[in-house]
């Protein structure tokens, strides 16, 4: 299960490697090398134990190869039966496969999260064959909200305040049913 570089008009999504260390701690702040040596050699490790391919990849411009974002699936363990749609409610701890995005300010606003995770997002329903998958954020994150309604996501509210970062949840289905 290793995600193969997906290339859209503008972007490719591919895995991170060394050499992206700059790039990425421009985007996410310094003291990044573990992190990255740790999601370089994830892909094949997690891919060897037949574990779903989590982690971040880079957002790479094709005309000009500069990495100007991160997305990626990550393990989502929240209590999405709180949520007013739940098929199960209750405030036990439901696993689903979530995303990541972030865009470096210079590039954002030009659809650059939202064409990257339609990639991923397309790879995960068609290719992984993923049920669905979901995002969560704060409710003042207006930009990550933006990204989740252009993807075509249901948005709902956790009525409860707390975790700050499961606020707002938005979710695909595989039908695009929400
Ligand atoms: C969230 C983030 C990745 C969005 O990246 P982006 O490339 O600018 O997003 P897009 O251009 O694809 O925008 C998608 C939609 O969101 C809207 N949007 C983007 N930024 C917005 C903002 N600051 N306020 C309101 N709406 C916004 C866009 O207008 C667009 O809506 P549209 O389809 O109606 O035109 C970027 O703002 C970022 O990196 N933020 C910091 C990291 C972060 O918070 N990540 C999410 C963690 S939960």
């Amino acid at each position: 299960m290793r995600i193969p570089p997906l290339r859209t008009p503008r972007l490719t999504v591919r895995e991170l490697e060394a050499g992206d260390l700059a790039a990425v701690e421009e985007l996410e702040g310094g003291g990044r090398e573990r992190w990255l040596r740790w999601t370089a050699l994830s892909y094949e490790q997690l891919a060897d134990l037949r574990q779903p391919p989590y982690g971040e990849r880079g957002i790479v411009l094709n005309d000009s190869g500069r990495l100007v974002g991160l997305v990626g699936l990550v393990p989502s363990l929240a209590p999405f039966g709180l949520l007013p749609s739940w098929p199960e409610p209750g405030r036990r701890l439901v696993p689903e496969v979530g995303l990541y995005w972030s865009v470096a300010p210079a590039f954002r606003r030009r659809g650059i999260a939202a064409e990257a995770a339609a990639a991923l997002i397309e790879h995960a329903l068609a290719e992984l064959g993923l049920a669905r998958v979901v995002a969560t954020t704060e409710r003042e994150n207006l930009a990550s909200i933006g990204v989740m309604r252009r993807l075509g996501m249901r948005v709902e509210e956790n009525p409860e305040p707390e975790p700050a970062w499961f606020q707002v949840v938005g979710i695909l289905s595989h039908d695009r049913q929400g």
